[in-house]
């Protein structure tokens, strides 16, 4: 059985990070696909994790290219293509420019791997995932956006700095759309099963969750001339592995929501199961009402985008 094939759309300090990551993991075998004119960047970049590997061993083959018919029959296709952030842009500012290349992307995919499980990343999300779901007319089992997934990591990473507790031992869910209205879902998260509601106070957990809502702006303001790439890596490679290996893990991820709370025709950051299904599952709970109404609000600036697409 030949090993699985990993497409990676994009390969610019998320792509570089991504195929870092998959080869560590042993994922499969990894291809880094990019514009033409930066070819020898992508071509370098896999040369350079191919000599990376005789160390620990791990067993990947790693290519770069811009030819779309080297991700022929991919397994999975991972999207960064794109521009990112930066200082004083919110995510909505990069739709006009990612939205056309989300549709050439989209195009060619459907072309070379019409059975692939599709995660995507670029920016603002929650529009890119739905203009490559419209574009590829792909089942919504096959695509998924990356963003619950890293915004979780960031609150969990924000709890355990401030317990000082393992932030292995956090657990919490950050739900909504991939911008400053997302919704965190406080009144669950926990450290090793306890509330935090018993751990923070009130006033300190309402501080963590504005940096949370702010974490990425944070970074972009940091950089000064892109946004963050480490985290929304592994973030998306987690919910790669989930497919690949059939996990089933819980993951906040923008799934297609066809009524689920609430939310109908519209990719929207909820608890998903990812297994060799795709999108199998979106775990449905009963929110409470300020939390409805949150999840409302940011659904009202999902929508707002998404119409921009014009799709
Ligand atoms: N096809 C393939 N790759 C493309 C295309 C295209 N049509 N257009 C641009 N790219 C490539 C760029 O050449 C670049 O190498 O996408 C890559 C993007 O990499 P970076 O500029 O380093 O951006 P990165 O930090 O990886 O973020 C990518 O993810 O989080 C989001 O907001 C972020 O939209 C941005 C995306």
């Amino acid at each position: 059985m030949s090993r699985p094939k990993i497409s990676l759309i994009g390969g610019g300090q998320i792509g570089g990070n991504l195929a870092l990551l998959a080869a560590q993991k042993e994922l499969g075998d990894i291809v880094i696909f990019d514009i033409p004119k930066v070819e020898g960047m992508v071509k370098g970049k896999a040369l350079d994790l191919m000599q990376l590997r005789p160390h620990d061993g791990y067993d990947a083959n790693i290519t770069g290219t811009s030819d779309w018919n080297d991700v022929k029959d991919s397994d999975v296709f991972i999207i960064t293509a794109g521009i990112p952030r930066k200082p004083g842009m919110d995510r909505e500012d990069l739709l006009e420019i990612n939205l056309g290349i989300m549709k050439d992307v989209a195009a060619n995919i459907k072309k070379q791997a019409p059975q692939s499980f599709v995660i995507v990343i670029s920016n603002p999300l929650d529009a890119m995932v739905y203009a490559f779901y419209k574009v590829s007319g792909f089942p919504k089992n096959q695509v998924v956006g990356m963003a619950g997934a890293l915004d979780s990591a960031r609150f969990r990473t924000f709890i355990a700095m401030e317990t000082g507790l393992s932030v292995q031992d956090v657990t919490c869910m950050v739900l909504g759309g991939h911008g400053d209205t997302m919704v965190p879902i406080t009144r669950l998260a926990t450290v090793g099963g306890v509330p935090v509601t018993d751990l923070i106070s009130a006033e300190r957990l309402a501080e963590i969750e504005h940096r949370t809502r702010f974490a990425g702006g944070e970074i972009v303001k940091l950089f000064g001339n892109g946004s963050a790439f480490y985290a929304p890596a592994q973030s998306a490679i987690e919910m790669a592995e989930s497919y690949l290996r059939d996990k089933k893990r819980v993951i906040p991820c923008a799934s297609l929501c066809t009524g689920e709370f609430g939310i109908d025709g519209y990719f929207i950051g909820v608890p998903t199961v990812i297994g060799t299904g795709g999108v199998e599952k979106i775990l449905e709970f009963q929110l409470t009402d300020d939390e409805q109404v949150e999840l409302n609000n940011t659904l009202e600036v999902v929508k707002k985008t998404v119409k921009e697409t014009g799709l």
